[in-house]
């Protein structure tokens, strides 16, 4: 049996949405743009987990459009809002600790001549609005800020960050992969104009996301095609894929509050028994809001892919923060961001929690951690 504690990387799929994807696929297999039944059939399929998207975020059915994931809504949100307001100017602010989905689209534009202030969060991973503030330009157009970060889980102050971009005119992108289900989402009470969201992460298929676009802005188009989602995305819909991510929508309406308050007492009781079997382990954002299923500790003297294998080889799955690409491990950028050492940087891993844990895991994953790392130091 593995114990997963990787649902920052992605989750189990429910059964509720597997279900929906089975009908949707079995029965709603038209193409949605079509005017005949089978086509009304399939459109009705999206429409419907529009709705249901649109509920559990707070949002309006008309302000979702549907994407191939969560690396395209950060993609189209970048490109689009940057390009929106290209007359005012070409300065970016964006923080230093965004998924490569948000910088990687960033670093292609500022290639192509746009200015980019990058924000760095304090050492507990934090972007503050007074960094946020002094980074804003006159000429500045758009900000990307995370809600919460995948690695670490700090949540960040996109109420105050955003009131503040609302006072500046400054149009304000929020990345909320991370946060769907994890913590309280709802759009209509924030100041964010587009934000990012993918069904994997709330137990839904992979390779299916949404953009919310609030009312009223008019961005551009990004894959272009037959005119679907408004326009804005083209391509026959996923609709298996969509149904499958409304069906994990409803759940989370549902069961959100009372899971999240679960999963945070299962992480809380990990971390505790952890800090007593590993007095050296340094937990990372620990003095700040951070997302409630997420432990992201360093281990001094050694390596987190190292650890990652040993506990991999213990039945347990979790993650390191820094990445392992042809033999030499990449530090991880969020905690040399926070100010951290290249050793600890090196040194971390996380562990994500999530709706399939149960209280009877915790001690059996604390101590082959505790073993892991005893094994690992001496290898
Ligand atoms: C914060 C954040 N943004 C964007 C993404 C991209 O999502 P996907 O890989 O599903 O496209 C992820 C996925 O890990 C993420 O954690």
């Amino acid at each position: 049996m593995t114990h997963y504690l990787d649902h920052n990387a992605t989750s189990p799929l429910l059964p509720e949405a597997l279900d929906a994807m089975t009908r949707a696929a079995k029965e709603a297999w038209g193409n949605p743009s079509s005017l005949h039944g089978p086509g009304r059939r399939a459109r009705q399929e999206v429409e419907d987990a529009r709705e249901r998207v649109a509920e559990l975020i707070g949002a309006k059915p008309n302000e979702i459009v549907f994407t191939s994931g969560g690396t395209e809504s950060c993609n189209l949100a970048i490109v689009s809002g940057a390009n929106l307001q290209k007359q005012k100017g070409k300065h970016l602010v964006i923080s230093a600790i965004e998924h490569p989905a948000v910088k990687s689209e960033v670093k292609a534009l500022e290639s192509e001549g746009w200015e980019v202030t990058w924000v760095k969060p304090d050492t507990d991973g934090v972007i503050t609005v007074e960094a946020v503030n002094a980074a804003l330009r006159a000429d500045t157009v758009l900000c990307a800020i995370m809600a919460a970060n995948n690695e670490v889980g700090t949540v960040q102050p996109i109420l105050e960050i955003g009131t503040l971009l609302r006072t500046k005119g400054v149009l304000f992108f929020c990345d909320m992969t991370q946060s769907l289900g994890k913590i309280p989402v709802d759009v209509s009470t924030l100041p964010v104009d587009l934000a990012a969201f993918v069904a994997h992460k709330i137990g839904g298929p992979k390779g299916v996301g949404a953009l919310y676009i609030r009312k009223g802005l008019q961005i551009d188009s990004f894959v272009r095609g037959g005119g679907q989602e408004r326009g804005l995305r083209g391509g026959t819909e996923n609709v298996p894929g969509i149904a499958g991510f409304g069906a994990a929508a409803v759940v989370w309406k549902q069961r959100g509050a009372e899971e999240r308050l679960r999963v945070q007492a299962l992480r809380d009781a990990l971390e505790s028994e952890l800090r007593q079997r590993i007095p050296e382990m340094k937990v990372n954002a620990a003095n700040v809001s951070r997302l409630p299923n997420t432990l992201h500790a360093t281990f001094p003297g050694c390596r987190g892919d190292i650890l990652v294998m040993a506990l991999d080889l213990r039945g347990i799955a979790a993650s390191a923060g820094s990445a392992c690409a042809s033999g030499s491990v990449k530090a991880s950028e969020v905690l040399l961001a926070m100010g951290r050492s290249q050793e600890d940087a090196i040194s971390s891993l996380r562990f994500s929690l999530g709706i399939g844990n149960t209280a009877e895991e915790i001690p059996i994953i604390a101590q082959a951690v505790e073993q892991a790392y005893t094994a690992a130091r001496q290898a």
